[in-house]
């Protein structure tokens, strides 16, 4: 959101809370008939901070209000290799001449923080993002693009291998914090949980989130830091090892029969 505005453009926020954390074609629909001069939408599936993916019926009904709307679909796909049930589909199968895929190997090769990324745009497109990606960035370092090779080269499926370990932590973590109370939509992909904090807690996710990290020694993200439809929700990742995470519940737990 910061980076649209810092390149000077206006952010819409839309409130998917009550769709399951998903933009449905209606809705997309009605922002677009409420807001003029929009030029495009962003779309991350599998998604950050909730792990929730869209599925083909959606994306399908999300391209058709696109291309009747003529904007662009600017699609972060960052975690297409962690999906827990169907396989990601990208909205560029439906909509290829209006979509800007953004997607890398900060997760399914954990490179998050090395700055490599890979853009996949209509030709025309492109050409102009190459004029200000010639003067942002000049180049990757080299240890990083040599990493990269290895990934691409030699370590194509270790994104999938990845993935089965992450669907294991999942269960475990939410299973350990339904035991304490925290309820969270299944998530489909990433390696988020997105939990409403229990009741007899303040609803301020932000408060909760600093009581947690004092108190328990657990750090999670306030949900409204992702927008006004996360208000009362915390985002916990399982990007750690399974002992951290075992440690993390038993903290929770404690936390809660002694707060609670
Ligand atoms: C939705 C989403 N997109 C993109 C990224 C990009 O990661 P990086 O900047 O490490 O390449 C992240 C990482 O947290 C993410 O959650």
């Amino acid at each position: 959101m910061d980076n649209i505005q810092l390149h000077g453009a206006h952010v819409i926020e839309v409130d998917t809370s009550a769709d399951g954390f998903m933009l449905t074609p209606e809705k997309l629909k009605q922002t677009l008939a409420e807001n003029k001069n929009v030029k495009a939408m962003v779309i991350n599936s599998p998604g950050n901070p909730t792990g929730i993916s869209y599925d083909e019926e959606n994306l399908k009904g999300l391209a058709k209000v696109i291309k009747d709307n003529s904007i662009f679909c600017i699609s972060d796909e960052i975690y297409s290799e962690l999906t827990y049930g169907e396989p990601h589909i990208s909205i560029a199968k439906f909509i290829p001449e209006q979509t800007i895929v953004l997607n890398g190997l900060s997760k399914s090769h954990a490179m998050t923080g090395w700055r490599i990324g890979f853009i996949m745009a209509p030709a025309d497109l492109i050409k102009m993002i190459n004029v200000v990606h010639q003067y942002a960035v000049t180049s990757v370092t080299d240890n990083v693009q040599f990493a990269a090779l290895e990934a691409l080269t030699n370590g194509l499926d270790d994104g999938l291998k990845m993935r089965d370990v992450y669907a294991k932590r999942l269960d475990l973590l939410r299973s350990g914090l339904e035991k304490a109370g925290f309820v969270s939509a299944k998530p489909t992909g990433a390696f988020y949980i997105f939990a409403k904090i229990p009741e007899q807690f303040t609803q301020d996710d932000f408060a909760f989130s600093r009581q947690l990290a004092h108190q328990a020694k657990v750090g999670v993200i306030p949900g409204s830091s992702f927008g006004k439809g996360g208000a009362g929700y915390i985002r916990i990742s399982y990007a750690t090892s399974e002992k951290n995470l075992k440690e993390a519940i038993k903290r929770i737990q404690n936390f809660v029969k002694q707060e609670g």
